[in-house]
């Protein structure tokens, strides 16, 4: 009787956790609730880099193109970061410590572009590593820079401040930061899943170009 109860339990625990991820992972496709009254002045691109495999900050980068258009331009190192979060944790770690970064891929000029969303996960508060060397060869002169970012749980306390750094002659917008997934999240292949967070985007974009 025991055991009978126990397999019942534990039957029911696994039915309610699968509930829930798949109510969170439909959260990813829930529209934004709110209009978009945003119209950027001139031409945009998005720059992002995004990765792990849930692709949290990939999410907003396409959700910021579908609500004010631009380009989606994709900065990618040349081998990826290992998964899972450890292995990827471990590597960036090192490469931190010893300060040789992976290069990125080459991507395409932004000579005709106006204005920028940057995009990164945040790793240890700022940017992560391939947004970084981004920036060292695009300093972005001249241009309205738009950061944005999603976390684990520990926000962006230092994404924007080295972004109007690295990018002294830009004109630096107030950013976004959603938070994305935690080590657990990331195991479980979730990430930006509350159905607000699309809501949160076009709020802050109506805040910053907003008619
Ligand atoms: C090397 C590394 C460092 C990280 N550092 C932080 C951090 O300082 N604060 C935080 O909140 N999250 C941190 N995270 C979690 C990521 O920012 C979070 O999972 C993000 O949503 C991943 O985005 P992506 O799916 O676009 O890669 C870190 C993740 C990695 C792999």
């Amino acid at each position: 009787m025991t055991k009978i109860l126990i397999v019942l339990a534990v039957l029911l625990a696994a039915g309610v956790a699968a509930a829930v991820w798949l109510r969170v992972r439909a959260g990813r496709d829930v529209s934004a609730t709110i209009p978009c009254t945003a119209k950027v002045p001139g031409k945009v691109a998005i720059a992002y880099y995004s990765q792990s495999k849930v692709q949290n900050t990939a999410l907003v980068a396409k959700w910021i193109q579908k609500h004010v258009g631009g380009d989606l331009i994709a900065i990618e190192p040349t081998e990826p970061y290992p998964e899972p979060y450890f292995r990827t944790l471990a590597t960036a770690t090192l490469e931190r410590k010893s300060g040789k970064k992976r290069p990125i891929k080459p991507t395409p000029s932004l000579a005709a572009y106006d204005v920028v969303f940057l995009g990164t996960p945040i790793w240890y508060g700022t940017y992560a590593f391939p947004v970084e060397l981004f920036l060292k060869d695009n300093p972005l002169a001249g241009k309205t820079v738009v950061p944005f970012s999603t976390h684990g749980g520990g926000g962006a306390p230092l994404y924007e401040r080295d972004v109007k750094a690295a990018c002294p002659a830009a004109k630096v917008l107030p950013g976004f930061t959603a938070r994305g997934s935690n080590q657990v999240e990331r195991r479980l292949g979730t990430g930006v899943t509350a159905h607000h967070t699309e809501d949160d985007v076009v709020r802050w974009l109506n805040g910053i170009f907003g008619e």
